[in-house]
């Protein structure tokens, strides 16, 4: 049997846990296994695709990025491409490929189910924001360097008493700046999911140095809404190929930051963590996760499985549709937004 393997979207730490798990399986049965590159560049444009042998999945586990690279190239902009997907598909005489991604590459792979290729997904994603999913490939390691960075900035914040913004991802959900706040301590999180008025931000900070704290750390993810900000322009800006706002220039962070200094005389700073929160060594947790959802999603070709995901459920793997990807995001939930707000 021949696997092809493609990684699509944001890069996210794990991804190639994952690709060696489904080479090692794919390999020990005697099957062969294409790296298609660049995500569906590879399958879109040229035919970009290199066998994978066993070496060049040895000594990746502990690798960031993607050993097949990505691209935010989307076929679903047109007939033509998709045909061209189908096309190349046929042309590497893959039996079945396994696409690695967010909802973004993963919606491409559920078109091309519906077309009858056999298709199966993997979930990453540092925004970890699928709701067919528990957990995506990315995100513990992605909370683990906000935490990492919380940490010491609140040593320069309290030696300056200083007010410290910090940006970090999430598009449409907040579970970065939520998680990471809450284990590294942050005195106020921002995420999309509750809209805030800096006016509420604002007293916040002054209630705190009201009581003697004299440094505050905000986390604001890169999504958020916070009402009166004056330019924040979510119409404006560049897109990706998938329509998407390419939110490190929408600037929520240094905005927030110059209008809290604006309005509270606080020496206020910001930080944007920025694509170092997908760089780096994935966690323990991620190269164990990725392992098991990879492997997993070669034990379901090899079951003749095809336009489904492995997910997680509770401790174990459950499978779900492709379709069911599309659903919805999963968002953060009240109580968890509280939990935090108990520290501020
Ligand atoms: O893939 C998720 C993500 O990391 C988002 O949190 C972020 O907004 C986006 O990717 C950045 O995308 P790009 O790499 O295209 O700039």
């Amino acid at each position: 049997m021949r696997v092809g393997v493609l990684t699509g979207g944001g890069d996210a730490p794990g991804l190639n846990a994952a690709i060696r798990a489904i080479a090692r399986k794919a390999l020990a049965d005697g099957g062969e296994v294409v790296g298609i590159h660049n995500g569906w560049a590879g399958l879109v444009e040229e035919l970009d695709m290199r066998m994978i042998d066993p070496h060049q999945v040895s000594g990746i586990l502990a690798v960031g990025g993607t050993i097949l690279g990505t691209s935010r190239v989307n076929p679903l902009s047109s007939e033509q491409s998709m045909q061209a997907v189908v096309a190349n598909f046929e042309a590497a005489g893959l039996d079945a490929l396994i696409t690695l991604g967010g909802d973004d590459t993963l919606s491409v792979a559920a078109a091309l189910a519906d077309r009858g290729l056999a298709v199966v997904g993997v979930p990453k994603t540092v925004d970890n924001d699928l709701q067919v999913t528990e957990y995506c490939v990315g995100f513990d390691t992605s909370v683990s360097i906000v935490t990492e960075a919380l940490d010491r900035l609140h040593t320069t914040a309290a030696a300056h008493h200083r007010v410290m913004v910090v940006e970090v991802m999430g598009r449409d959900t907040g579970w970065v700046a939520l998680m990471g706040g809450l284990a590294g301590g942050a005195d106020m999180i921002v995420i999309p999911e509750f809209a805030i008025q800096l006016d509420e931000i604002v007293q916040h900070l002054q209630s705190r140095r009201a009581r003697g704290r004299d440094f505050s750390i905000v986390v604001v993810a890169e999504g958020a809404t916070v009402g009166g900000l004056p330019s924040v322009d979510d119409q404006a800006g560049a897109r990706d190929a998938f329509g998407h706002l390419l939110l490190s220039r929408r600037g929520v962070g240094p905005q927030l930051a110059e209008q809290i200094e604006a309005a509270t005389g606080f020496e206020s700073r910001v930080t944007v963590l920025g694509y170092t929160q997908r760089g780096g060594a994935p966690t323990a947790y991620d190269r164990i996760w990725a392992t098991r959802v990879g492997a997993a999603a070669y034990d379901l070709i090899r079951e003749g499985r095809f336009g489904v995901i492995p997910v997680k459920r509770g401790d174990g793997i459950a499978v779900a549709t492709l379709a069911e990807v599309a659903a919805g995001q999963r968002r953060v939930p009240q109580d968890l937004y509280e939990l935090a707000r108990v520290f501020y």
